[in-house]
């Protein structure tokens, strides 16, 4: 279970500002459902100072994408445009007393839809109209958000990228390329892999892919309220089980072959990761 704050518990089971402006001045919409989470953020803008006199949200996702979306609508009402725009995630987090590491997506979703609204009503696109290359294909983050949010929260692991922005924490394919931006941006040390003994007794085995489920794989999954049980290992066919919201979740399929990946990594080219229906 996660750690709240009280005021992210009362944030998410009494949200302020919930609900659409029907004439609203600018619209901001960010995220997408098939990933997990998705928020539209409503503007409506005082023409003569300039200043947010309302704002409303509707959004799809957890407790921590709630009360990040209910915080970010009080925050920027009575500020002028430029002002919100100085709100960053941490300050959205901050506002609730602080989120689970694994939830600060929720902060970066936020900051994402007030940038969309304002560059809505500018008239701006949003992103940018440069092709921004995609690195995470299963949650559709740019190198660009990556490099953006690691320098605005000083992140430094694979791991951090994927409490707030989700990229690697599925398939896991990505996690070379975020691996070589961190490196770039900070100019640190490729990260050492658990060294893998040549031959393995089968209690080795059964040892070493369930520390890596535990360390490499399911972290990943609660993140997302999701999570994974080892059923079976026959010679090198794993039978797991998704539990939780990853529970006949559509990317069940990604995340099976992402398992597989992580196991033929750490463990044995050989690995075959079923999963029980
Ligand atoms: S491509 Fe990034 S987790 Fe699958």
């Amino acid at each position: 279970m996660w750690e709240y704050t009280e005021k992210v518990k009362n944030s998410f089971l009494h949200p302020q500002n919930v609900g659409e402006i029907a004439d609203a001045d600018a619209v901001g919409e960010v995220g997408s459902i098939v990933c997990g989470d998705a928020l539209k953020l409503f503007l409506k803008v005082d023409k003569e100072s300039g200043k947010i006199k309302d704002a409303r949200f509707q959004t799809f996702g957890c407790a921590s994408a709630i009360a990040s979306s209910s915080a970010l609508t009080e925050m920027v009402k009575g500020k002028t445009l430029d002002d919100a725009l100085k709100i960053t995630n941490k300050d959205i987090a901050d506002f609730l007393g602080g989120l689970p590491d694994q939830k600060m997506h929720c902060s970066v979703m936020g900051r994402e839809a007030l940038e969309a609204a304002i560059a809505n009503y500018r008239g701006e696109s949003y992103p940018s109209e440069t092709k921004e290359k995609v690195v995470c294909k299963c949650f559709d983050v740019t190198e660009d958000k990556i490099r953006k949010v690691a320098i605005e929260n000083h992140l430094t692991t694979v791991d951090e990228i994927t409490n707030y922005t989700k990229a690697g924490g599925g398939c896991g394919e990505c996690i070379p390329d975020i691996e070589a931006i961190l490196r770039d941006l900070w100019f640190i040390k490729p990260p050492e892999r658990p060294a893998t003994p040549k031959k393995l007794t089968n209690l080795q085995k059964i040892a070493l892919i369930q520390e890596v489920i535990e360390s490499e794989v399911r972290p990943g999954l609660q993140a997302d309220n999701g999570d994974i049980e080892l059923i079976d290992i026959d010679s090198n066919k794993v039978t797991v089980a998704l539990r939780g919201m990853c529970t006949g979740c559509l990317k069940s399929d990604v995340t099976i072959k992402g398992i597989q990946e992580k196991l033929r990594e750490f463990v044995n080219k050989e690995i075959v990761v079923e999963s029980l229906q």
